[in-house]
């Protein structure tokens, strides 16, 4: 290979980063402006400046795939809604037991124009499932739970894991304290 086509493809490498970097942060500043209440946006701010990107990046890389995706207590969707822009293809199932969020999510969709999410109303430690999907996220959720609600969502996730599903979890740490506070 000459030096040309090392050169010519470092460049079109660093050019897709570029890229990447400015969808990314259209996509977050989209989902930030598509809230009505300005609490809520401010919100969305902090959590994500807060949230270390990478691990917002490794999650969309696990997703890398996947169709059908359960999301456990999915707040008011900011990383859903995130996961269903940057990947159109994916099937988005997000759950909620706060039903002002579960609105709030769902009127973000529809401003968004993003059409592969559904939203449902509905508390893990009673989580009733009727389909299969190829990825659950239980993000920031484990550390809320009892360990008899902790064994039976995961019960009931590995059964309604499609073969070769992936059960993704991600969890808090206790410090430092700003951070837990705003999970
Ligand atoms: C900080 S948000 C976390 C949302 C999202 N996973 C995140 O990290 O941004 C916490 C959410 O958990 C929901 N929640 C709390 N207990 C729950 C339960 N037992 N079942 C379902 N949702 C619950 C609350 O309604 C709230 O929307």
């Amino acid at each position: 290979m000459g030096n040309t086509e090392v050169n010519l493809k470092a460049s079109s490498a660093s050019k897709l980063a570029v890229d990447f970097r400015r969808d990314h942060k259209q996509i977050l500043s989209q989902i930030i402006s598509s809230y009505d209440s300005v609490i809520i946006r401010g919100y969305c701010r902090v959590r994500f400046t807060i949230i270390n990107i990478n691990i917002l990046h490794i999650l969309a890389l696990c997703l890398h795939g996947e169709r059908r995706i359960l999301d456990l207590w999915c707040g008011c969707c900011l990383f859903g809604l995130y996961f269903s822009m940057l990947h159109p293809d994916i099937a988005y199932c997000g759950h909620d037991m706060d039903s002002k969020r579960i609105s709030m999510a769902t009127y973000s969709a529809m401003c968004l124009g993003v059409h592969n999410t559904i939203f449902r109303c509905q508390d893990v430690r009673d989580l009733i499932l009727n389909e299969n999907f190829d990825a659950v996220m239980v993000i920031n959720l484990m550390h809320h739970l009892d360990d008899n609600s902790k064994n039976s969502l995961l019960a009931t996730c590995a059964r309604h894991l499609a073969s070769n599903g992936k059960l993704i979890i991600k969890d808090v740490t206790t410090h430092p304290f700003h951070k837990l506070v705003f999970t």
